[in-house]
């Protein structure tokens, strides 16, 4: 059983996902705790509901990054997790912390990266016209957002899209995928091979990340 610390910064509805997962049977990973750099954050309500230490490591008591980093390196190891999952964290990490992680860091990326990392990418997304979207769940590198990619999703942009709608449709995928990833991650799945991820899975597992959602028409 490997046992994971989940970051988050607000409504947490990733970190639900995953905690609804670990307690499914047979789930090979637990939620060792979840940590967070919002004081007020929603997500941690839900955290402390289920029975899961949430402690705060609050950005703003620290004027420099790389002692919020270091202050979030000591919680975390605290718990001595075999995975730490960013679960829309919304702090950039300094290349030291990614270091100390390496291998054992993830995060979910709500578009189809290599396109669109950063913030607003369901707008972004819009505005570029693509006609497929999605999530990106990958390694965390020093590069933001360009990690080696584990898994996506994909879900078609309807006409009518506002940036609220396709995103309501993506963190379905969100849901779905991330949950998915931790199991490989646990089950020793996953092994970074040239910078790209080389997976041990199912090919059809892997195949129904394809989500045909067109039937998601309003
Ligand atoms: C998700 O879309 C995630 O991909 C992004 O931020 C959002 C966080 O949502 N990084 P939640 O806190 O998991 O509900």
């Amino acid at each position: 059983m490997k046992s994971m610390v989940i970051l988050i910064s607000g409504r947490g509805s990733n970190m639900a996902a995953l905690l609804d997962a670990v307690g499914e049977a047979a789930f090979p990973a637990r939620v060792a705790a979840v940590l967070c750099n919002r004081p007020h954050a929603p997500g941690l309500e839900i955290a402390a509901a289920r029975g899961i230490p949430a402690r705060v490591v609050d950005h703003t008591r620290y004027p420099e990054r790389a002692a919020f980093d270091a202050a979030l390196a000591e919680a975390i190891d605290a718990w001595t997790p075999d995975l730490v999952a960013l679960a829309g964290f919304m702090r950039i990490l300094g290349d030291d912390f990614v270091a100390r992680y390496a291998g054992r860091l993830i995060n979910i990326h709500p578009s189809l990266l290599p396109a669109f990392p950063g913030l607003r990418t369901h707008q972004r997304a819009l505005d570029a016209g693509v006609r497929i979207h999605g999530c990106t769940a990958h390694f965390v590198t020093p590069a933001l957002d360009h990690g080696p990619i584990i898994a996506q999703a994909a879900v078609p942009v309807l006409d009518g899209d506002d940036a609220d709608s396709l995103a309501a449709r993506v963190l379905i995928q969100e849901h779905r995928l991330y949950p998915l990833v931790v199991r490989w991650f646990a089950e020793g799945r996953l092994r970074v091979v040239d910078g790209r991820v080389a997976l041990d899975a199912a090919q059809e597992a892997a195949a129904s990340l394809i989500s045909p959602q067109a039937s998601g028409r309003r």
